[in-house]
């Protein structure tokens, strides 16, 4: 795996402190409150456990799992949802976790479909943001890092469901997924 890495973007300990910092800020934001924490699978599994561990105040968690991608890189538009959330939203306070805010159309999505059951408020948290390839304007509550556009694998997010298991986030070698 390692030898499809062009550069490592964000090392573990990166990562973690970042994590821990949006972490610290959701618990202040949220005191007193039992937020409901939604992960967008898969891509954000492995953000949302270690999250999670970074909230000091009550929680619960859930998560939805829809795809947009398919095996390649450009987002169609289109999201099919494989699994909804098992929990009522109505008049809770929603944090909706992602891997990344990139064309903005899988979200914008997710969020409106959302909004449309009534939660008490809603709040977006992505790890990274490509803002150059926003094509829908969305908003997050809480980011990590931002990112110039190049196509990115590790913790979690992946390339035609590999990589997801890299403790770092690194651009993939063009080469890769060219085919040559
Ligand atoms: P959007 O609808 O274009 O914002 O797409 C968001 C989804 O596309 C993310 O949840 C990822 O699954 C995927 N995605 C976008 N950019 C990358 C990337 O650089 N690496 C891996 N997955 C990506
Ligand atoms: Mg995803």
């Amino acid at each position: 795996m390692k030898d499809d890495i062009k550069e490592v973007l964000f090392t573990e300990e990166q990562i973690a402190e970042i994590v821990k910092k949006i972490g610290t800020e959701i618990s202040r934001d949220y005191y007193g409150k039992n937020p409901l924490i939604i992960s967008v699978l898969k891509g954000s599994f492995i953000f949302m456990a270690d999250l999670v561990r970074q909230i000091t105040i009550p929680c619960s968690v859930d998560f939805m799992s829809i795809s947009s991608y398919g095996k390649g890189m450009k987002t169609s538009g289109e999201v099919k949802i494989n699994k909804d959330l098992d929990s009522k939203i109505e008049g809770r306070d929603v944090i909706v976790v992602e891997d990344i805010l990139d064309s903005g159309l899988t979200l914008s999505y997710i969020l409106d479909m959302f909004r449309a059951r009534g939660p008490k408020s809603i709040a977006l948290c992505a790890l990274l943001d490509k803002p150059e390839r926003r094509k829908i304007p969305v908003k997050t509550d809480y980011s990590g890092f931002t990112i110039p556009d190049e196509f990115v694998v590790g913790y979690g997010l992946d390339y035609a469901e590999k990589y997801r298991n890299l403790p770092y986030i690194g651009v993939l070698k063009p080469e890769v997924y060219s085919g040559k």
